[in-house]
């Protein structure tokens, strides 16, 4: 740890030589999962869309003694999700212990008003990008005999919340993705977990969201 103390939970165990990729790992959850990971000694790759940002994270990482790498990312882009497995898989020797698919977004919408742009957005961004990096980390986790997928759903995949109707469709789709994924991959020694937050003050609450947060 920075101030060379470490904590109690590190005398009981440690993540020294796992590796992980963390989506959006410049703010909010992801943040703190990178510096969760990082801390109890994980090397731990992350993406973004935005340079300067990432590049900020990651002096900040060096200072605090993490092994945090990260490159740029827009997870839209199935080209760019491979680039960034790619590069994962020349860092960590193709092998991969721990996959966290967190980054995603959403706008607070009535279905009435939303549009087949907002529709396709919400659908890429948050259940097909998570999908397709799970398919392209596959061989990497395999490989490394003990792999992990963690995806971070909602609370508003399991029940109605205002505004949310297509965000909580991909949010339900990942519950169900990680149950069936979970069964298919168990025989490669691959875990499949999602955690479901509720509202968290985040930079992915935008003004006039914070119904959620009072709710
Ligand atoms: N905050 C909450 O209340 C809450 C509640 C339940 C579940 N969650 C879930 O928790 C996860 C994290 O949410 P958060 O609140 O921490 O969000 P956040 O503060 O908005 O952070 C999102 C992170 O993902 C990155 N990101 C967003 N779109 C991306 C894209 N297309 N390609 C690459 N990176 C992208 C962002 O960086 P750039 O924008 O620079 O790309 C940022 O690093 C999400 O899955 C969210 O649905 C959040």
């Amino acid at each position: 740890m920075a101030n060379g103390e470490p904590r109690i939970s590190e005398q009981r165990w440690s993540l020294k030589g796992q590796t992980a990729l963390v989506t959006g790992g410049t703010r909010g959850i992801g943040h703190a999962i990178v510096e969760e990971l990082a801390g109890f000694g994980a090397r731990v790759h992350t993406c973004s869309r935005n340079q300067t940002e990432l590049n900020d994270r990651l002096k900040e990482w060096k200072a605090k003694g993490f092994q945090v790498s990260g490159s740029v990312c827009d997870l839209l882009s199935r080209t760019q999700r491979e680039e960034l497995m790619k590069t994962v898989s020349s860092e960590f020797d193709a092998k991969l212990n721990i996959l966290v698919n967190n980054a995603a977004t959403t706008k607070m919408k009535r279905a009435e008003n939303s549009t087949s742009e907002d529709y396709s957005f919400l659908m890429s961004t948050n259940l097909e990008s998570s999908f397709h990096l799970s398919q392209l980390a596959y061989p990497l986790l395999k490989a490394s005999a003990n792999g992990n997928i963690v995806f971070i759903s909602s609370v508003a995949g399991a029940t109605a919340l205002p505004g949310l109707s297509i965000y909580s469709a991909t949010k339900g789709a990942i519950n169900q993705l990680t149950k069936n994924l979970a069964c298919e991959w168990a025989k490669d020694s691959i875990r499949v977990n999602t955690v479901a937050p509720w509202a968290v003050r985040t930079t992915v609450l935008k003004p006039g969201d914070n119904i959620l947060l009072t709710a």
